[in-house]
């Protein structure tokens, strides 16, 4: 069986290429297809960027007890951490075929800073271009310990 990772171009430093945000953007497009959202409706996927230029993608899993669903970014962290992946995280890219500017919800905000304060959140605005934001912007002052 193949693990669900995909190679891009490696990265130096958080300073993403244009064809690197857009790529990612279409993993995560790629991956809400596979949403199970039977609930809400709602698909979500998401790409996380890693600096030795792996990318990994995740989706939305709902379940009948709400409050288990699993977010497209946690999903896609959750596979990168099961793969072993060590190096920094670089970037998410999370895309929403059903809504633009699909901002992560306050969990995965907080997730994504366990892992990184450096990294880059993509989101697509309304024409169809990516906006991205810093980790620190989206979550200041994030809980630690
Ligand atoms: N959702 C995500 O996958 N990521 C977020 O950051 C926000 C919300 C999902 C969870 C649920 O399946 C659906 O969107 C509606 O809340």
């Amino acid at each position: 069986m193949q693990a669900k990772r995909k190679q891009t171009n490696s990265l130096l430093g958080n300073k993403l290429k244009i064809n690197e945000t857009e790529k990612i953007l279409k993993l995560a497009s790629e991956a809400a297809k596979n949403a199970y959202s039977p609930y809400s409706k709602f698909k979500v996927g998401a790409c996380v960027l890693y600096q030795d230029g792996t990318a990994y993608t995740g989706c939305n899993v709902e379940n009948a007890s709400y409050g288990l669903t699993l977010c497209a970014e946690r999903t896609a962290i959750s596979s990168a951490i099961t793969d072993g992946q060590k190096t920094k995280l670089i970037a998410v890219a999370i895309y929403s075929p059903n809504a633009k500017l699909c901002y992560p919800c306050g969990a995965c905000r907080q997730w994504i800073s366990e892992f990184s304060q450096n990294a880059t959140v993509i989101v697509q605005d309304s024409d169809g271009n990516p906006k991205s934001f810093s980790i620190k912007e989206l979550l200041p002052f994030s809980f630690e310990l």
